[in-house]
């Protein structure tokens, strides 16, 4: 049973805070695959939205001899197929093409910067950029010390001083383990100011990520149940029904741990367990984020055999650049523990994988059992199953809550109903990609979605000895679940131990 719930009073979806400033960016690997999925799409919809600054230019750059006519075109071709907003509206493509350039080069050509720097100025006088720049590195970790020490050398990278800006964005993964965070960390630090440094994760610009701040700081209800008082426990589910598809190489290197627990589970993680921070401001969220990763439990050895699952779907070895013999785990569930005042004692139990049954993402809290059932009938009290407060973070997104009601009727029957909002119903239309609220972010100088070095640094602290424990222990018994399924039957056994079962989706 579900009870919709409809938007009382609510601002027109997408309102800009603040403008953002004119600026130039740069997008480094500007022929590849992110750039003309995701990039230039977003760009062209925040066009279209009237956010972007209209001193504006995209120039992209790579190897490919392309000419801007031609990239113009390559791209309006991506938007085409990857905005959000098809089909193209013509008039938006003529004023936001003309805003794409091109330059061509090598990363590791001084002169190539030499050129970009010329060509730059050009654009600053001609469009009135007033020197701002936002480098986009849409290229692999590998490049960034070429690209970035280039910047310098060509003068490129202004001084946070208060003057026109520069600032650079870097594209996941931000490392494979703490040593090379921690090394990457410092090579950014070499270049940028902490402050100049935007890490993007793309997971963290979606709207139902955002909400789960506005839902619990914004609302006087639930956060004084927000606490192992009234918490029985948390599970934070992240499941795709997609394989490995023509990534092989890349997730043979990574697998799940790195690829998904790492970053994006332990984001949604910090962000439902945080306590308030003080202000709204990027830095006061961020560090209360870092606080819960510091809180983490450290996973022992002796318990790690117990609290962690891995799993690798049936028929991963046979997918394209996959070792036959791999052991890399496409499936993980966890039972963690968060130390501090507010959640001791209460599990997070965290699962991810791909090709399992649905793709769903979710955060869902169940609450204490009633004290004591008033009913005195088994019937009854049998059917009294304690309150969930879900957080749908795609797809479907959404809030529910699950209670008890009486079921109409002489006799006393109890039932469980939900009450349900969903962000489609309520408010309508699509959300804004991810990568649009990213972008204009970064423009606007505002770092509150992105990662910053010490939470980086403070995940790969936490997850490297599970890294370093699995390659002592491969797992053995790889593959072991079958695709379409919820994982492995060990998963379930995590549960089973504590007397629960994952969440049905
Ligand atoms: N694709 C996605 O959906 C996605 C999502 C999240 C994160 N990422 C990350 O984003 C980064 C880029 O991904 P991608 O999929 O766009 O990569 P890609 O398709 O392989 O594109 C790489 C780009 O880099 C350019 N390039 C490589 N070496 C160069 C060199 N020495 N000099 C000049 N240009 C060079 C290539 O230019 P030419 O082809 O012209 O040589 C191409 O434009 C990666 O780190 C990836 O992990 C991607």
């Amino acid at each position: 049973m579900s009870t919709r719930v409809a938007a009382v009073s609510a601002p027109p979806a997408g309102t800009a805070r603040t403008e953002a400033p004119p600026c130039a960016m740069v997008i480094f690997g500007a022929s590849g695959d992110l750039t003309r999925r995701k990039l230039v799409p977003a760009l062209y919809n925040l066009a279209r939205g009237g956010l972007l600054p209209e001193n504006f230019a995209a120039l992209g750059f790579a190897r490919r001899p392309w000419s801007d006519a031609a990239f113009r075109e390559e791209m309006g071709r991506g938007v085409a197929e990857f905005s959000r907003l098809a089909p193209l509206d013509r008039a938006c493509w003529e004023r936001f093409g003309p805003q794409l350039e091109y330059a061509e080069g090598e990363f590791a050509d001084p002169a190539a910067y030499a050129r970009l720097a010329e060509r730059l100025a050009d654009l600053d006088q001609a469009r009135g950029l007033a020197g701002n720049r936002l480098f986009y590195l849409a290229v692999p970790p590998t490049e960034f010390p070429t690209i970035l020490h280039r910047l310098k050398a060509a003068g490129l990278i202004h001084p946070p001083d208060g003057g026109p800006w520069s600032r650079a964005i870097v594209e996941k993964p931000f490392g494979r383990d703490l040593e090379s965070a921690r090394a990457l960390n410092a090579l950014l630090a070499r270049v940028l100011h902490e402050s100049q440094t935007f890490r993007i994760d793309h997971y963290l610009g979606k709207e139902t990520v955002q909400n789960i701040l506005v839902f619990r700081f914004a609302n006087s209800i639930f956060e004084p149940l927000w606490n192992r008082n009234y918490v029985e426990y948390v599970e934070i589910c992240a499941a795709e029904t997609i394989g490995v598809g023509t990534r092989g190489k890349f997730y043979e290197q990574t697998g799940v741990l790195r690829d998904l627990v790492q970053s994006h589970m332990l984001e949604v993680l910090s962000l439902t367990a945080m306590e308030p921070p003080t202000t709204g401001e990027a830095d006061d969220i961020r560090s209360e984020k870092l606080k819960v990763l510091h809180a983490l439990r450290v996973p022992w050895e002796d318990t790690m055999a117990r609290d962690l699952v891995l799993g690798q779907y049936r028929g991963y070895r046979a997918e394209p650049d996959v070792a036959p013999d791999s052991v890399t785990p496409t499936y993980a569930a966890l039972r963690v523990f968060v130390d501090n005042w507010r959640w001791q004692g209460v599990p997070f139990y965290l699962r991810t994988g791909k090709k399992l049954a649905k793709r769903v993402t979710e955060i869902s809290l169940t609450m204490r059992p009633i004290p004591l059932c008033l009913f005195g009938r088994a019937d009854v009290c049998d059917r009294i199953v304690p309150n969930v407060l879900t957080l749908r973070i795609q797809p479907d997104e959404g809030i529910a809550l699950r209670f008890a009601s009486k079921v109409p009727g002489l006799d006393l029957k109890v039932g469980t109903v939900a009450m349900d909002m969903s962000y489609r119903e309520t408010f309508g239309g699509e959300p804004p990609e991810a990568y649009e609220r990213l972008l204009l972010d970064a423009m606007r100088g505002d770092a509150t979605l992105f990662s910053r070095r010490d939470a980086v640094e403070a995940a790969w602290a936490w997850i490297t000895p599970i890294l370093d424990f699995i390659e002592r222990q491969p797992p053995g018994e790889f593959p072991n679940y079958e695709p379409g399924s919820w994982g492995p039957e060990r998963a379930l056994e995590l549960m089973r131990r504590d007397r629960r079962a994952w969440r049905e989706l």
